[in-house]
């Protein structure tokens, strides 16, 4: 377990956003039937999840500043540390009554991203991990899988929603490329659950393009600590600028990022 400050105020924050999620998820199979669905409904319990998150980590870190997905840009007085909230990652899932989707939370400190909380209210499932004290999943050490062909290795990917149409002749390609060698293919639809799982040794490898940097930064430092490398799916180090990511053990993030690049 990591017993820091830092960890015990974002572990802190995220259940709390997950407590008033999870009972939300509950209302959100009542509202299914009705015939204006519950749209409305998760926008106000992802926004109230956000102001949770705000409010907690301003009060026990006063200065830091926020990449806020919902609120944007939240400039602090201390300009080496900034938060990257996700506060409900898996927001298709939650509004169909699927049980996966996180409160994703990231620290960066001086440009680099030195730790992260994801959870899932759901399942209870709490992934943490803080740079150079290793990741863990519901207080177990956990490690990426050492599988050393990805034809043996699970891989999991997101499928561009209709929004991001542009990116589909490009994802196909790059399904096409993986499909045929990887020994199976995954979609959850919460990015931060996809990079907890990579860390937890569930999925071999993942890759997505067209992500937010508040997908990603919690994820990064759970792969990172969990053993696993992590490039843009580009093999670049700009993960934030380009919106892409592809990681898992060395050998699987060797050849997956050979699959995607060559798609
Ligand atoms: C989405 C999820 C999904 C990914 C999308 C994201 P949201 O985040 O992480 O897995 O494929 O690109 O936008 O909108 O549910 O917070
Ligand atoms: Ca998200
Ligand atoms: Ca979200």
């Amino acid at each position: 377990m990591i017993n820091s400050a830092l960890m015990n105020v974002m572990t802190a924050a995220a259940l709390k956003a997950g407590r008033g999620l999870k009972r939300d998820f509950g209302e959100v199979e009542n509202l299914q039937v009705s015939v204006k669905g519950p749209g409305d409904f998760v926008t106000i319990a992802d926004k109230k999840s956000e102001k949770i998150i705000f409010d907690e980590l301003s009060k026990a870190r006063p200065g830091y500043g926020f990449v806020l997905e919902e609120g944007g840009i939240v400039a602090g007085a201390d300009k080496s540390h900034v938060w990257y909230v996700d506060p409900l990652d898996g927001t298709t899932n939650f509004l169909h009554g699927l049980p996966i989707f996180a409160v994703s939370i990231g620290l960066e400190r001086e440009g680099q991203m030195v730790a992260g909380v994801i959870y899932n209210p759901a399942t209870d499932d709490l992934f943490i991990a803080e740079k150079g004290q290793g990741a863990y999943y519901n207080n177990h050490r956990i490690r990426v899988a050492a599988r050393r062909d990805v034809s043996d290795g699970l891989v999991a990917t997101g499928i561009p929603p209709l929004a991001k149409a542009a990116i589909h002749p490009r994802f196909k390609a790059e399904l096409s490329s993986v499909m045929t060698r990887a020994g199976g293919v995954r979609r959850l639809g919460a990015a931060s659950i996809d990079l907890a799982f990579v860390a937890a040794g569930r999925f071999d490898g993942f890759w997505e393009r067209g992500l937010q940097s508040w997908d990603m930064a919690a994820g990064l430092v759970l792969v990172r600590e969990a053993g696993g490398y992590v490039t843009d799916a580009d093999g670049g180090t700009d993960i934030f600028a380009t919106g892409s990511v592809c990681c898992g053990n060395e050998h699987i993030h060797k050849q997956l990022l050979e699959l995607v690049k060559k798609a």
